[in-house]
């Protein structure tokens, strides 16, 4: 353990420095863990301040952290509670995180979009490293040319049959590996950035406050209310939410949240009886928490996530359906701070009368004329702008979303649970050209659709895919899979994967549209790291 020496006070003279800062004793308590636990294998390579073989050369997500002290745990076995290995990522992820521009790209992983499609500019890079997990997970990771070799090492070592595996036995793995990666990797992922250096110097904002939130779900459609959060001490708070979703029902919950790195927001709540979490991102001024919540166990059944600072510059966050009809009058919901009195909602679209307001939202009657100008615009509710609405007169198409879905089979007395899917319709406008696919087309937004599946191809459809993989919702969109295990009334009792179309049919007003998506339903998910 560390010698702290209070300095003495004199003369009636606060120092400031005088109270240890909670940060500070977390640290010293994270020293203490890794100098009792971590020497037994790791070497000290420096005392003041302390540096260790490995741990103190590579930087990465509260994530990335748990998952390498778990692996020292399970695999090497590393021996420490839960509360010490709390500390560690904690401490760890602050000290050795990565700035916010270097998770930009990539949050997806965080916020378990699992159904994120990844494509890389380099080959080599997605055959070599994004082939048994996620390129994100390589991505939200930083060393120097030294540390991604042991990585190399550790995999090999970990894995030896890694290189008698498709797209392995077929090239020189390890000589690629080494010659390629190695150098490819650390110019991409460097240890030490210009953003880590800046990140580091940003004084960085307590979370605490009320905050204005929009949300938007499948099934339930958009959702807006106040988050309330308080402490802060240690990076710790208590979270509440209160709000409703489009349809009037409650969002109700709270929970607790740590912030990692002075803007990774995660917290654990329970809402309306169920476990979520959030993964959030601060902004960089500390006005915005950006991300998703998610059900814990569920995390396909999630929100996209949007909060505003109360007090901050006014800001709207979102106009709520995005989207009216020319020709028609409905009610829009606009959700942000600071909303001022005069709202604008362009030309040709015009307040009819103020239904509600509170310092977070406000509910018009709205009316767009026939000649409004179509396409998206900014609305304005005084200084608050922020958000767009979309002005159409006619669908033009559907897409459905996800385009490619992964469900998978569970439950059944087995030791995972089923993972469903979700899926919306999302209306589309052609442009002023009148053709679909260029780049003046218009994302109207999400509209309710009548939902089917029908079997991917011939082999499905003899296979019977559709009757055995599950059921799909038809006013929802929500597919839930079938059980797990082996299926005596399937061809060689296989289990209840299959390969399914995905079909949307809209009306818009009597003219029918219908799109396609593909879902795979596949075996259980066995393995579920904190990072894909
Ligand atoms: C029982 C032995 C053992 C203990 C105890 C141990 N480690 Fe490790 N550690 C290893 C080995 C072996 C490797 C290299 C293989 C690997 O990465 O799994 C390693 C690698 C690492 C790495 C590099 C991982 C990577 O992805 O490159 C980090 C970071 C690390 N350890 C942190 C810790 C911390 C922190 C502790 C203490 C809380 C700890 N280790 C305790 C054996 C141990
Ligand atoms: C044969 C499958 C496979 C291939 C190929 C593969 N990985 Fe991994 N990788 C794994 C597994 C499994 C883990 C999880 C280890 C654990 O339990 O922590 C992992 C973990 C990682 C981690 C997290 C390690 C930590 O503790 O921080 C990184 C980073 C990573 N891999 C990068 C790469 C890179 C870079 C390549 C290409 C050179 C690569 N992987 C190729 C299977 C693979």
């Amino acid at each position: 353990m560390k010698n702290f020496k209070l300095p003495r006070l004199t003369g009636g003279l606060l120092l400031a420095g005088v109270i240890l800062p909670v940060s500070a004793v977390q640290a010293a308590d994270a020293e203490a863990i890794i100098q009792t636990k971590c020497m037994a294998c790791h070497t000290q390579e420096q005392a003041e301040p302390l540096e260790m073989s490995r741990m103190s050369h590579q930087r990465k997500t509260p994530e990335g952290w748990l998952m390498t002290i778990a692996r020292m745990q399970v695999m090497h076995g590393l021996d420490v509670s839960d509360e010490e290995r709390r500390t560690l990522v904690k401490y760890f992820a602050d000290k050795q995180g990565l700035a916010p521009e270097e998770t930009a790209g990539a949050r997806y992983a965080l916020e378990r979009r699992l159904n994120t499609m990844e494509s890389f500019e380099s080959a080599n890079f997605e055959q070599m490293c994004a082939r048994c997990h996620s390129g994100a997970r390589v991505e939200l990771q930083r060393r120097p040319a030294e540390e991604w070799k042991h990585l190399v090492n550790f995999h090999l070592g970990q894995w030896p049959s890694l290189e008698y595996q498709a797209q392995a036995r077929d090239r020189d793995w390890m000589g690629l590996a080494f010659k390629q990666m190695v150098p490819e990797l650390a110019s991409n992922f460097p240890l030490q950035s210009a953003s880590w250096d800046n990140w580091q110097k940003v004084t960085k904002v307590p979370v605490s406050g009320s905050w204005s939130f929009s949300a938007q779900m499948p099934v339930k459609g958009d959702a807006r209310g106040v988050m309330t959060i308080t402490g802060g001490k240690g990076d710790q708070y208590q979270v509440s939410i209160d709000g409703e979703y489009a349809d009037g029902s409650a969002l109700k919950g709270s929970g607790t949240a740590i912030v990692y790195t002075g803007y990774e927001w995660r917290a654990n709540l329970t809402v309306d009886g169920v476990k979520m979490r959030q993964v959030f991102a601060l902004s960089a001024d500390g006005a915005e928490l950006t991300g998703r919540m998610f059900e814990t166990i569920h995390d396909e059944a999630g929100m996209d996530f949007a909060a505003v600072r109360s007090g901050s510059s006014p800001t709207l966050l979102s106009v709520q359906p995005e989207f009216i009809r020319a020709g028609s009058t409905q009610v829009l919901t606009l959700v942000g701070t600071g909303l001022g009195k005069q709202i604008s909602l362009g030309d040709g679209v015009s307040v009819v009368s103020e239904i509600y307001r509170d310092d977070n939202k406000v509910v018009v009657q709205a009316t767009a004329n026939n000649k409004a100008q179509l396409g998206p615009r900014n609305v304005d509710a005084g200084k608050a702008t922020g958000a767009t609405l979309n002005v159409y007169n006619n669908v033009d198409r559907i897409n459905v979303v996800p385009s490619f879905a992964v469900a998978r089979v569970g439950g059944n007395g087995g030791s995972t649970p089923k993972y469903n899917a979700y899926f919306q319709a999302e209306a589309w406008m052609n442009g002023a050209d009148g053709q679909p696919d260029t780049a003046d087309d218009m994302r109207i937004g999400y509209v309710p659709a009548k939902w089917h599946v029908e079997p991917f191809n011939e082999q499905a459809a003899v296979d019977r895919d559709v009757h055995f993989t599950g059921r799909m919702d038809e006013k929802t969109g929500v597919f839930t899979t079938a059980g797990a295990g082996p299926n005596p009334e399937r061809r060689m009792s296989t289990n209840n994967a299959g390969n399914l179309k995905v079909i949307a049919d809209v009306m818009d007003g009597d003219k029918a549209l219908s799109a396609e998506g593909q879902m795979i339903v596949t075996v259980q998910r066995w393995n579920n790291p904190p990072l894909p």
